[in-house]
């Protein structure tokens, strides 16, 4: 059977960024920058995603393109025990994906209800049965798009989310910065406070949310790469990166402004989203509709992420072992969803912890925060130092000075970073 391919280079491009766009933009960076000081906070975030995320991206389409299959098979054309590299990385894909659910079920749930007017604190949600409800109905729509294929479901989907999701997300920007107080909350999030740039760890905070944010390091990118047809590389994945960095700082721009014009606490972490904001939106006027794009929002960035990772481990079953697609996702799906229902379980009354901690929050840092840095540790090593450059030269062209540039960041830069970035979050795991 011919592989699939992206109908267009505007398909290709829309996909990718709805993979990179999602919980990450919206969710997380907003509360990662309140909790690293704010505006300065922008500048270690420029560096990574520029010197870091985007020559990732570019090498993750390079071997993509040239390879034309999954990144099991990718890796191990360069040397046979690098499926093992391959393994690991879907792994670590498939286990955030597992999680990433969970959090797309709650704003699934929470943008229902308040489209349907429904009050519900976090604690009588997470209590009840709506969010195993919930994450079953999430997994089961990324198994639909991903299961209708390449063009027929990622692409089309993506071709209509993504420009009505950066609609949306003008929209609520237009409503923040009209609210009373607004200004005090663009002064927080827009004033460099440069003292924090001598705190290391809120470099390593930074290099670790522009790898999530991009969607690099786990082989999204490689797989999405393997169906382009001749799109310029670096071209494209300049775009995605600018657009991926635009919704996170217009998030930025939505959330402060709220939070500060009802005088509470932006540092609020992981909680920001579920339990800081919904109560405001129910005191606003018109707060229902306003929560309901919010949330909305949240979850059509989500889902176009989800499907990406969901992507992964299908692909390898169909490149690297001959599996029809249909099985393939709905072997992977019922994996993911089996391995998801603890963490989904875990803000329950079940109560599902490790080490004093809820489930979704270890996995989140085991494989959201070391396992995507060890994962593109070893991508970028594998490629820096046992893959010919000459194959990527082809695929990405250029002059002979930008190459060499290239090489030097694949080969020294980004393994230091993230060597550094690991070390530094086994020291302070946050
Ligand atoms: N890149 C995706 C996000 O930002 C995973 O949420």
């Amino acid at each position: 059977m011919m592989r699939e391919k992206w109908s267009s280079s505007l398909g290709f491009i829309l996909a990718s960024i709805g993979s990179a766009v999602g919980l990450g933009n919206i969710w997380r960076f907003p509360y990662i920058v309140g909790l690293n000081g704010g505006g300065a906070f922008l500048i270690p975030y420029l560096i990574a995603v520029f010197l870091c995320g985007l020559p990732l991206m570019v090498l993750e389409f390079a071997m993509g393109r040239n390879s034309k299959n999954s990144v099991v098979a990718t890796l191990s054309t360069i040397r046979k025990r690098f499926r093992f590299a391959g393994f690991f990385l879907v792994f670590v894909m498939g286990m955030i994906l597992s999680y990433y659910l969970v959090i797309t079920s709650w704003v699934l749930a929470y943008s229902l209800f308040f489209i349907s007017g429904v009050t519900i604190s976090f604690s009588a949600f997470t209590g009840s049965y709506y969010p195993l409800l919930f994450f079953l109905i999430s997994g089961i729509m990324s198994f639909v798009v991903v299961r209708a294929g390449v063009r027929r479901g990622i692409e089309k989907l993506s071709k209509f989310l993504v420009p009505v999701l950066f609609g949306m997300l003008c929209i609520l920007v237009v409503f923040s910065l009209s609210l009373p107080g607004a200004m005090r909350g663009i002064e927080f999030y827009l004033t460099p406070d440069f003292s924090k740039l001598f705190n290391p760890f809120v470099w390593t905070a930074a290099f670790g949310q522009a790898f999530f944010s991009l969607s690099v390091g786990v082989g999204i990118m490689l797989t999405y790469g393997s169906y382009m047809g001749e799109e310029r590389i670096v071209k494209n994945a300049a775009i995605i990166t600018v657009a991926d960095l635009l919704v996170a700082i217009l998030s930025g721009l939505v959330i402060f402004p709220i939070v500060f014009s009802f005088g509470l606490d932006p540092a609020a972490g992981v909680k920001l989203a579920f339990v800081t904001l919904p109560p405001i939106f129910q005191q606003m006027s018109f707060g229902s509709f306003w929560g309901a794009v919010f949330f909305l929002l949240l979850f059509l960035a989500a889902l176009t992420s989800s499907i990406s990772m969901l992507e992964v481990p299908v692909a390898t079953l169909i490149d690297s072992y001959g599996f029809k697609r249909k099985n393939a996702t709905m072997i992977v799906s019922l994996i993911v969803i089996l391995i998801g229902l603890p963490s989904a379980l875990s803000y329950t009354t079940l109560q599902l912890e490790l080490f004093g901690r809820p489930l979704l929050d270890l996995k989140d840092f085991a494989f959201g925060t070391v396992g995507i840095i060890a994962s593109g540790l070893v991508l970028s090593i594998i490629a820096g130092w046992f893959l010919d450059p000459g194959i990527i030269f082809k695929e990405i062209k250029g002059g002979r000075r930008i190459q060499k540039l290239f090489l030097i960041i694949i080969r020294f830069f980004i393994p230091l970073i993230l060597f550094i970035n690991l070390i530094a979050r086994v020291i302070k795991p946050d």
